[in-house]
């Protein structure tokens, strides 16, 4: 309100007292200057998070229906069918006696859902942080719309509680 008021106030000095509103043209040039760089700033950020954006929008049924299909192409052949995890045993995945990784659950009964949008989101898209994990990114292969379909296929799978739990962090 009071910026408002003064912005109004600044607005008609320079009207009727144009040395002073020259005088103050640097302070105004600052004020612009800060408020072009919150807008570039801010649509940077939001351009840079809008596949998770996406992602927390409730899901289309094409979404889910075009997940389905790019999950079973992708990802069935270690997640399993409904994202069971090839070890649904262990929330994790856990490891094979060799010490390699087995495919977490992603259907909500596994850790997957503990992780928020962006992180599930850069996971499929440049691969697992560790290096010697069979998944990898899917960068080359799908596109970060598909990624998102994806995804909002697996999140189907999740009971409503799970759903609820997950939108609701932080
Ligand atoms: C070659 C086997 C393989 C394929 C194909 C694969 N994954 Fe994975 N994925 C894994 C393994 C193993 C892990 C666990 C190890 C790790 O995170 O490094 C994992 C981890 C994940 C995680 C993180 C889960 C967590 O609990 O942190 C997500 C999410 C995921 N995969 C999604 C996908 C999706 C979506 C696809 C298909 C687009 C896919 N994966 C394809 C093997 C695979």
């Amino acid at each position: 309100m009071n910026r408002m008021k003064k912005k109004q106030k600044s607005k008609a000095e320079q009207k009727t007292k144009k040395g002073q509103a020259q005088r103050k043209s640097g302070k105004n040039f600052r004020l612009w200057g800060g408020m072009i760089l919150f807008i570039i700033i801010a649509a940077g950020a939001y351009f840079y998070y809008q596949p998770p954006d996406s992602l927390s929008a409730t899901a289309t049924p094409e979404q889910i229906a075009l997940g389905e299909q790019l999950y079973s192409e992708n990802c069935l052949s270690c997640h399993g069918a409904k994202a069971i995890g090839e070890n649904p045993a262990q929330s994790r995945g856990g490891q094979k006696a060799d010490g390699s990784y087995l495919a977490p659950a992603l259907n909500g009964k596994g850790h997957a859902w503990h992780h928020p949008n962006e992180m599930l989101f850069s996971t499929v898209k440049d691969g697992s942080i560790a290096k010697d994990s069979p998944m990898r990114g899917f960068k080359d292969k799908l596109s970060d719309d598909d990624i998102v379909a994806v995804l909002h296929y697996v999140k189907s799978l999740w009971p409503d509680e799970i759903q609820v739990r997950h939108a609701m962090r932080p």
